[in-house]
């Protein structure tokens, strides 16, 4: 089995969501619940961008034990100094240093040619691995870059010193099959003197930021760039916790582990969501409030019999205590005897059928049945039991 690696940005392109603000606090917390929950590296800030992510971003360094911190630069020797010193005291300090490569970002945002993007990668990534033993490059927007110039960029950087490479979908552009077949052709093309490791960083803009990442670690990459609940820039990063629990349900498929603890998922989740603000759809997968949840009549009593029949991941093993079998119009009787059960009635068979009679009417208007009604609506067949 191939061991992933899981990167962390959810306190640097996760912070790119409108409206969110950690403060160092926060990010010291979420930083040391991300180490708990077993991530490899966690990319702390970008410490050039303001005096408080450089300050995070130190705090980082001295907190962190086990797990390598990173901080972001731009292809700008100032940047690549201030990473320097937000992460000297890091236990394991790394440099992400990026520059965008498709025709788009280099004509309008860099005003660069082709030729000056790659010798600033390599002058920048040679600067940064003057100071960093692990040096990560990234061509922004990989995957509206031309395949070939692509090629170009990432040997670039491999030669400089670079033992890490990212192929950022920053847009959210590319599917499965394509972002696949751009690993494929990159790790099957590159020359290195020593073991580079590749690493996905997916944007959720068409919705395939998960099966994007699947799709890299499939095609050979062995690291996963991600944030937790997926929060970032517009629609998002890939969910870090949906690729964990993916890797670990379909282990038959993928044929590779990671090193999260798996039971840690949900608390890290709240974590999140609490101090960023972001909550969590309710229908979200692997974390959200409905992922456990079975409603219709058909899937109560399936799970009921057997939680496998409708649940492909135990509740326990990302940390959820239990299932939830809410009830509403479409439950059945199974669900419904079990509720009352818990709530500590045994009616005769004659008061559950008039029960549940009283049920299905009140659960036809109204949505979701609290135990409150249930315990209202058997209150007369109760009593004289
Ligand atoms: O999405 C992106 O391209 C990024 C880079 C800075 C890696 O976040
Ligand atoms: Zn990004």
């Amino acid at each position: 089995m191939r061991k992933i690696q899981f990167f962390d940005t959810t306190l640097r392109d996760g912070e790119q969501t409108p409206g969110v603000n950690f403060n160092t606090k926060e990010k010291v917390q979420i930083a040391l619940q991300l180490e708990k929950w077993g991530i490899d590296t966690i990319e702390a800030g970008f410490p050039i961008a303001s005096q408080g992510d450089f300050e995070a971003v130190q705090a980082i360094s001295r907190a962190a034990q086990k797990m390598t911190v990173a901080g972001l630069a731009r292809c700008q020797k100032k940047d690549i100094d201030r990473a320097y010193e937000a992460l000297k005291e890091a236990k394991h300090p790394q440099i992400h240093v990026f520059l965008a490569t498709s025709p788009v970002h280099m004509e309008y945002k860099l005003k660069m040619t082709e030729t000056e993007v790659l010798a600033s990668i390599k002058e920048h990534v040679a600067y940064a691995k003057e100071r960093f033993e692990k040096v990560q490059f990234s061509p922004e927007d990989a995957t509206r870059t031309e395949k070939a110039f692509l090629l170009k960029a990432v040997q670039t950087a491999i030669d400089a010193g670079a033992t890490i490479i990212n192929i950022p979908d920053t847009v959210g552009y590319t599917n499965p099959t394509e972002y696949g077949a751009l690993f494929a052709y990159l790790i099957g093309n590159i020359q290195a003197q020593e073991e580079i490791i590749f690493s996905s960083h997916c944007h959720d803009d068409l919705g395939m930021a998960t099966a994007n990442a699947l799709a890299a670690i499939e095609n050979g990459a062995n690291r996963v760039e991600g944030t937790v609940n997926g929060i970032g820039e517009r629609a998002g990063n890939t969910a870090l916790e949906e690729v964990v629990v993916a890797l670990h349900i379909r282990k038959d498929y993928y044929q590779a582990t990671s090193g999260i603890t798996l039971a840690e998922t949900k608390h890290t989740s709240d974590i999140v969501a609490r101090l960023s603000g972001v909550a969590v759809p309710r229908n979200k997968a692997v974390i959200g409030a409905n992922a456990f949840a079975h409603e219709s009549g058909i899937h109560q009593d399936g799970v009921l019999k057997n939680p496998e029949t409708y649940e492909i991941i135990t509740p326990q093993l990302v940390g959820v205590k239990n299932n939830a079998l809410p009830l509403g119009k479409l439950s059945g009787r199974h669900a419904f005897v079990t509720k009352l059960g818990e709530l500590g009635y045994q009616l005769s068979e004659e008061a559950l059928k008039a029960a549940f009679k009283r049920f299905k009417d009140l659960a036809d208007k109204k949505k979701q049945i609290t135990d409150q009604d249930l315990i209202a609506l058997v209150a007369d067949e109760v009593r004289g039991e």
